[in-house]
Parts: structure tokens; sequence; C-alpha cells
């Protein structure tokens, strides 16, 4: 089975009140501040002269197609490519086929696309054929696909991950179990505790504090990597169940050391990575982190702790929380319907008041509008549904009513055809 196989405030939505009430979330320090329309700050008379300036000018309202600016970077609509790994890198190294598959979708509008998740050491993979990064060869075809990306009016990101007591597995067209020997092509895994994810998987080694240490440098290490391949965005993958979530569960993580027990002592590997990477990227350039907000499991990782791991996270520099779930045990109940995880993004964009994505069975235009427009979430992540429509951006403009921007070498070609 594959380890991603679906089992396992404001003023409504106007996110210029939230970076009001959130000033470490505001963009770049010496950007010009801009006075969100009904700021209860503004005096009376200030109000009016706004009121009266505003007049017959339509007020923009913040929706799916709208930009937004992170730091210095402007995404141009609301929508991600979420990171999905394809299993097809050799050695970790991104090739033509990922060119395409990323490409395409800036091709087709979105507003931001996500690398799939990309080790940062060797026995960080979930399979053989992940992505990787580890070593400085492979930022150059990394690069290849941050300027095309970037060329199409997407912003390139990546998803940096390691996949802790879930990695050394085949890929998900072949059953995706566990490899447990090197003649089957798999490798020694490690984790928190040494507990297996499935109860017949190999025990993971339990991770000493230099090996931590270590870990902590290649978080690093692969950040800047990423950055030297031109990536404008980076995202520390903490959710699904792979090595950073081990470490916040308490189901995975049975630790008796600085790095288990209380809930500070589980948040400490992540507060620290995320620290180390916000040291590293540059303070013009986003941070984002996925968790996921609960394992829908008694005993297991939830909302409560969610929300205080956020605060600490936007105390540190980091600009969004991708808000998925789920991932750490395999028997979890997840009821998985249309935007299950979005209430989860919107507790945590106002109870941590932090930036959030929402994503999961995100697929139609309207809905994704509506999480915009609603306060939900800042940005919506789709996964599989541009696997089925690369173009999906576009077609979602064009759904709600607005001209599909079309890349320059279509645009006049099928606006034509529409006379
Ligand atoms: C083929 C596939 C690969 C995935 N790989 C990743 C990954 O690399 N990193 C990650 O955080 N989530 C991964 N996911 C989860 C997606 O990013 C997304 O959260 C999930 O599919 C739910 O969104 P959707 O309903 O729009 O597909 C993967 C999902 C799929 C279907």
């Amino acid at each position: 089975m594959s380890r991603y196989d679906e089992n396992k405030h404001d003023t409504a939505g106007n996110p210029d009140a939230l970076s009001t009430a959130n000033p470490a979330a505001t963009p770049a320090a010496g950007a010009a501040a801009t006075t969100p329309i009904g700021d209860h700050r503004l005096s009376n008379a200030a109000l009016q002269t706004q009121c009266q300036s505003e007049h017959d000018r339509e007020i923009p309202e913040v929706d799916l197609m709208s930009p937004l600016t992170l730091r210095g970077v402007t995404f141009r609509n609301r929508i991600a490519m979420s990171p999905m790994c394809m299993y097809s890198a050799e050695d970790g190294f991104a090739n033509d086929f990922h060119l395409v598959h990323l490409g395409s979708r800036a091709i087709g509008g979105v507003g931001l696309v996500i690398v799939e998740a990309t080790a940062v050491t060797v026995e960080g993979r979930i399979s053989p054929r992940d992505m990787g990064i580890w070593k400085d060869e492979h930022i150059e075809p990394l690069a290849r696909i941050a300027r095309f990306v970037e060329m199409q009016g997407a912003i390139p990101g990546i998803q940096l991950a390691h996949a802790g007591r879930k990695a050394s597995c085949d890929a998900p067209w072949n059953g995706g179990g566990s490899l447990k020997t090197p003649a089957e092509g798999g490798w020694s895994v490690i984790g928190p505790s040494p507990l297996p994810f499935y109860a017949d998987d190999p025990l993971p080694a339990l991770m000493s504090e230099t090996d931590i240490e270590e870990c902590i440098e290649a978080w690093g290490a692969a950040a800047r990597r990423a950055l030297n391949a031109g990536f404008k965005m980076i995202e520390l993958h903490a959710a699904h169940g792979y090595l950073m979530h081990e470490f916040l569960s308490p189901l995975s993580n049975h630790r008796t050391d600085n790095y288990g027990g209380s809930l500070a002592n589980r948040m400490r590997l992540l507060l620290k990575v995320a620290k180390h990477l916000r040291d590293i990227i540059p303070s013009e350039l986003p941070f984002f982190v996925r968790i996921s907000a609960t394992d829908w499991a008694d005993g297991g990782w939830d909302m409560e702790q969610s929300i205080i791991l956020c605060r600490e996270l936007k105390l540190l520099g980091v600009d969004l929380i991708d808000v998925s779930s789920g991932g750490v045990i395999p028997d979890a109940r997840i009821p998985v319907t249309r935007g299950y995880q979005i209430q989860f993004a919107k507790r945590i964009r106002d109870e941590a008041q932090i930036r959030t994505g929402g994503v999961g069975l995100i697929t139609d235009p309207q809905y994704a509008d509506e999480i915009i427009t609603g306060g939900q979430a800042d940005l919506v992540f789709i996964g599989r549904e541009l696997l089925r429509e690369p173009y999906w951006a576009l077609k979602a403009q064009h759904a709600l009513a607005i001209e599909p921007e079309w890349p320059i070498q279509y645009g006049y070609a099928v606006k034509r055809r529409a006379k």
C-alpha cells in the first residue's frame, strides 16, 4: 500500500486584517505598510477621509484568483500544487519527467508549484526512487525545474522531507510494502523510538542525540541547496507520519530524554529544525511547514497540540502552515469527505493567527473560492485533481467567469477561437 494512500478572521477572509493583527506574518521588513479597509484603529475623521477617497471605487475582495504576497514573494493566485511523490528519480536526481510534470502545472496557471517530498538524507527517502537533495550534484536538475516554473509565472517551491520509520518502501504501484533487506533494495530506517509503522516492518533504530544533531545539519544543508537551485519557497514536511511527525506524536515517540514525553520535548526537534531553516532562508523568502493537525486516534497528536505548535512556529518566522492530517498509524479512521481538513486550517488560522493552506479533496473551483473568500485558509493546495487536470487553475478561472490568464503562446490563439 502506498504510504500516501488516503487511509492512511477576521473580516470574511481579508488577509490584510490577519496581517494587521499579526505583525510577524507581514511581508518583508521595510515593505510599505497598508491600512486595511475598516481598520478599527482608524479615527472617525480618518475613516471618513478614507471612505470619501474610495467613493465609487471598486474595492477588490480577496478570492481564489487574488494574488498573495508573503514577505518578498507574490503568488499570482491562491492555488498551490500540493507536493506529490512521483517515485521516478534515479539516485535522487530530478529528470525530464519531473520537468514536464511540474512545468505543465505552471503553464496550467497555478500560483505555486511545490516539488514533491525531497529527501534531505539518502536514508530519509520513502522509496529508492524518491527525489533527493542530499548532495550538491542534485542542485542543477532541480534548478532547471525552478527556472522553468518561474518563467511560466508560478513560484517554484520545494518540500524538504525525511521519512523516518516510513522509509525504505517500494513504489505504490508495486504495493508500497517495506523493503526489508538490502537484497530487496531496502536500507535501515531510523525513528524517535524502536516502534515500527506496521507490526511486521523492521524496527527503526532509535536516534541518539548525535543522530538528531546530524539530522538537523542535513536539513540545513538541504535548504541551502534548494536555495542555490533557485526555489523561492521552502516547505518543511512535518506531516503524514514521517520523521518530524513521529517525534511530535505520542503514538510513535516513547522517548524519555529531552525529545520525548512532554509536549515541549516532543516539539523540540521540529522547532530546532524550523529555527535552523528560518536562519538559512533569506528574510525575503517565505517558509511553510506542513503538519498533520490530528492523528485521528485517541492518545495521539491533536488540534490542541497543533495550535500550540503553530504559535511557536509563527514566533520562529514560519509564514504559513499547510494543514493536512493523519499518517502516523496505519489504522486511523479518517472521515475523508470534500474539504475534510479545512476545519483544521481555519481553526489554526484563527487561534494561532498564522496564515494557512487548506488541502484535501478540493476539486471544485467554486468550493476552492469559498475557502478563500470565507477566510478558512489563505491558499488552497490541490493534489490529485491536478494530476487529472494539469490546467485546473486555468479552467477554474473560466468557471469563475474570469478570462483565463493563458500563457502568451496560447492566449492569442485560443481567445481568437471564441470569437
Ligand atoms: C501520488 C501522491 C503523492 C503524494 N506525495 C506527497 C508528498 O510528497 N508530500 C506531501 O506532503 N504529501 C503528499 N501527498 C499528499 C498530497 O499532497 C495531498 O495532501 C493529498 O493528496 C490530499 O489532497 P488531494 O485530495 O487534493 O489529492 C501525495 C498524494 C498523492 C496522491
